[in-house]
């Protein structure tokens, strides 16, 4: 390769990078909208959104769901739903959570 095309593709990587740079997607954080539809257990679920920042076509997603209201439920029904199980909140309580198994 002679000097003219080193210099091309030099210039054309760094072009790129530059593009690259400035178009890559940044969200604002998740945040929390409307309401839990269920009031325990971790049954219910709860919309979050968040926005692009740049000016790029940001792919998404924009909306997620998170399980909410972590409080076991009272007799009838059963404490935890949706797999989550009962979980110790060091000492201050317990809540419906992923029970973690690993043994360590
Ligand atoms: C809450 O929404 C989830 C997801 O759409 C649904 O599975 C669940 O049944 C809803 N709970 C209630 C109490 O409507
Ligand atoms: C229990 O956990 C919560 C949240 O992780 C924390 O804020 C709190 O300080 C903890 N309490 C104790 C007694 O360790």
């Amino acid at each position: 390769m002679n000097k003219q095309v080193l210099l091309g593709l030099a210039v054309s990587t760094l072009f790129f990078i530059a593009v690259y740079a400035e178009c890559q997607e940044i969200y604002t954080p998740w945040v929390l909208r409307g309401s839990c539809n269920d009031t325990c257990g971790g049954y219910g679920v709860q919309k979050m959104i968040r926005a692009c920042t740049t000016g790029c076509n940001c792919q998404g997603p924009f909306v997620q769901w998170t399980l909410c209201n972590a409080n076991p439920c009272d007799f009838p029904r059963i404490p935890c739903g949706n797999g989550l199980g009962r979980v110790s909140v060091n000492g201050t309580g317990i809540v419906c959570g992923y029970t973690v198994n690993d043994a360590n």
